[in-house]
Parts: structure tokens; sequence; C-alpha cells
């Protein structure tokens, strides 16, 4: 029998904080009323140059280098996210080849905030089998690049980071215990975030949108509020039950970050004190699929996890989905001295520099081989006006 533990664990945080103060400074509200209603004081925005693939690359780096694991023994990288740059390649292929993974197999999981429970599951589940020895899921978000910032109810409740954890297969009982994922698309309606092909684009190589606010989120606040209180208590309860656990048995609770409010019902209904629910939403707001690691790392520095602890995470969002996973806490990270850690960021240097070789190899090949370059590709297409250059083009052409 394999046993998925959690090895290793590291987050990202951007640089930038943007307050509560600030926001009133973009659209009507006041930190007062922000604060009263969802517990969050700021978040971070991610800078220009940073996109939800380096976000999860850094936090994977710091899990890895926590677990002290070469990155070419990684078996499985799974990043949950609603925040990918490419619909493909998957965010995980990215950082797969920034960290240098070159055994790893890579993908995304779209479950909005309940996504780092699913991904947990499934490589805990991997490892369990037998087919996977060792995973790191991650948690990954720039959320402030698809909210309407005209839209008060939602741009206030958002930001960006990431999260990571290894998890490493091993003969001792513990680790992920059980996992509960449930799913009811006939909420999809109360919180989305739809994507270009919802919109039927007429002329190829143009993404025409109908309207800016069609790629922003969408959220019905008060539905989802009720939905979340629900589903946190209901999917705590049921997967303690699968673990032969009950509330009493549980050290700490780490929720996902969206709203104190929130977690304040679910411990009600839990009958469960609110400070055994790990909460760092002030400082961070809600970070979509990272919040759960994110938290988790604040939880660890904060000396909040005790060896042989039961800890539960528990997740719910978009979809609708809801997730939860009850963990034994049996964690003695190895030490890592300042020189394997400095090592390990130079095998990411030369993991990027090998992308670069191996990409100049490929346009050689191509070029020795007579191909047309990509722009050259691009001007014949031009020429042959395959590609109309606007909808009026298009349309003119109809
Ligand atoms: N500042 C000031 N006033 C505001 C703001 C704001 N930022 N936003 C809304 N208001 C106003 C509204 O216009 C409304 O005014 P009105 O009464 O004059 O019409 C009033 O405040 C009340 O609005 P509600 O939307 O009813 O406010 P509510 O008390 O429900 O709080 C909130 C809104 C905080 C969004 C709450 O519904 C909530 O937390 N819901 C859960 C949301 C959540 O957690 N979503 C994430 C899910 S995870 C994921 O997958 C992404």
């Amino acid at each position: 029998m394999r046993y998925a533990h959690i090895v290793g664990w590291g987050c990202y945080l951007p640089e930038h904080v943007l307050t509560n103060d600030d926001l009133a400074s973009i659209v009507e509200t006041s930190d007062e009323w922000i604060y009263t209603r969802t517990g969050i004081r700021e978040r971070r925005i991610a800078a220009d140059k940073e996109s939800t693939a380096t976000l999860a690359f850094e936090a994977a780096a710091r899990a890895l280098a926590v677990a002290n694991i070469p990155s070419p023994k990684v078996d499985l990288i799974v990043v949950a996210t609603s925040t990918s740059e490419y619909i493909f390649p998957s965010t995980a292929s990215l950082v797969q080849d920034y960290l240098g993974a070159t055994r790893a197999g890579a993908f995304d999981l779209s479950a909005a905030c309940s996504g780092f429970v699913y991904g947990l599951s499934m490589a805990a589940d991997a490892i369990a089998a037998g087919s996977i020895d060792v995973a790191l899921v991650i948690g990954a978000e720039t959320m402030s690049r698809v909210l309407d910032w005209e839209d008060r109810a939602t741009c206030i409740l958002f930001g960006d980071g990431a999260g990571a954890v290894v998890l490493r297969g091993s003969d001792v009982p513990g680790g992920v215990m059980a996992a509960t994922l449930r799913s009811d698309g006939s909420g999809s309606d109360l919180l989305s975030l739809p994507n270009l092909s919802r919109n039927p684009v007429p002329v190829y190589g143009t993404a025409y949108v109908n309207g800016h606010e069609q790629q922003t989120v969408h959220m019905n606040g008060r539905q989802v509020y009720r939905f979340a209180t629900r589903v946190m208590s209901d999917s705590v309860e049921e997967v303690l039950t699968k673990a032969k656990l009950t509330v009493a048995d549980v050290a700490l609770v780490i929720p996902h970050q969206a709203n104190v409010r929130i977690v304040e019902m679910a411990a009600k209904r839990l009958n469960l004190p609110v400070g055994k629910f790990f909460l760092n939403v002030d400082r961070v707001g809600n970070t979509s699929a990272a919040s759960i690691p994110l938290a988790l790392c604040d939880a660890i520095q904060q000396g909040r996890l005790q060896r042989d602890d039961h800890i539960v995470f528990v997740g719910f969002g978009g979809g609708l989905t809801w997730a939860a996973a009850v963990i034994k806490w049996d964690v003695t990270p190895p030490v890592v001295t300042p020189l394997r850690r400095n090592l390990r960021r130079v095998r990411y240097v030369v993991a990027r520099a090998r992308t670069r070789l191996r990409r100049l190899g490929r346009r050689f090949a191509a070029w020795a081989a007579g191909s047309p370059t990509p722009e050259a590709r691009l001007k014949d297409a031009d020429k042959k006006a395959i590609l109309p250059k606007s909808k009026e083009d298009e349309e003119r052409k109809l």
C-alpha cells in the first residue's frame, strides 16, 4: 500500500499591494464596506512581466527546495487555475519547462477555487495506485487580469498569487487520508468566467469579442454566499466520515479564503470554534485556486501545525464545485543548505538556456530543410488574403 505524503510546500505573492483604500479610488467603495462584508484588507497584484506560469514556477521551486527533491524526479505536475495564459499549452507544461522537470507529465485542472483540492486528490490517488511517486500540485492565479475593474461587486474580492505542495509516495500510513470532490453544474450561471470560444468568431485569426465584459468574472454574490456556507460544512463532515474521524479529531481547517463571514457560518454549522479555521484572507484576498496552499504556507510559518495533526482542506467555487481533503500532517522537512538551494537555482537557469537552444535547433533544422519560417508563412498568407485583416474586410467579402 502506498500513501501520498506532503513533503514540501512553497508560495509566491507578487510584490504590489492593492489596499481597500486604493480600490476606493477606482470604484465607489470603502475600506469599511469591504472589510466588514469580506474580512479583506489588501490583495497582491501581479506585475506586467509576471504571469500565472511564472507565479506557479516560483511557488513550485520553493516547494521542491523544502522537499529537497530535484526537478527531474518529479513524475507529475498539476496546475489548478482559472487564469492560464493559453488554453494550450497548459500552464503546467510551461512550469515543467521552467523547472527542467524532464520526466514529468503536466496538465492544468479547471475546478475554480476547488481546483487545488481536486488536484491534490487526483495526484494522491495516482501515488496510491503506484503509477507515480512524486507529484507537484500547484494552485496559481492572476485573477486581476480577468476582473471588470468597474464592477465593485467582484473587483474588490480577488488577488493574485501561487502556492504549491510536493507529494511523495511512502509505505508509512498517513498523508492524504481521504478526499471528497463534488460538482453541481446547474449553478454554472452563478459564478463564471467565459472563454473566447463562447463567442462565435466569424473571421479566422481574429478574435472578435462581444464586449469586454464577456471575459471577466461574473458572480451572483448572494447565491454564492448561500451555497458556500452550506457546502463547506457538509463536505468537511463527509470527508471526515470517509477518513473515519470526527470534528473533534481536527486540529486545523484550512478553508478556501473567500470571505470571513462564510467561514464563521461554516464553523457555527460544524460546532467548531472559528479559531480552528486558519484565515489569511485579510492579507491576500480571494486568490481562487491558490488560496488553500497560500494559507497552508502561512499556517506553517505561524507554527499552527504540529506533527501528527489532522488537518482539513476545504474549497468551493465556480462550477459550482466543492471539495475537501483530510491530511495527517506527519512532515519532517529535510535541512536544506544554502549551497543546495543555490545549486537548484542554477538548474533552473540551465533549464531556460536548454529551452532556448532547443528552439534555435528547431529553427535551424527547419531552415536547413527549406521550410518557410513562421514570419514568411504569415507574409505569404497575407498576400493570398487567407486571413482577412478586420471584421469590415470579412463583411465586404461576404
Ligand atoms: N462597495 C460598496 N457597496 C457595494 C459594493 C462595494 N464594493 N459591492 C456592492 N455594494 C452595494 C450593492 O450595490 C448593494 O447596494 P444596494 O443595496 O443599494 O443595491 C449593497 O452593497 C449590497 O450588495 P450585495 O451584493 O447584496 O452585498 P452582500 O452583503 O451580499 O455582499 C459579497 C457582497 C461580499 C460579494 C457577498 O455576497 C459574498 O461574499 N458572496 C460570496 C462571494 C464569493 O465568495 N465568491 C467567490 C467564490 S470562489 C470562486 O470560485 C471564484
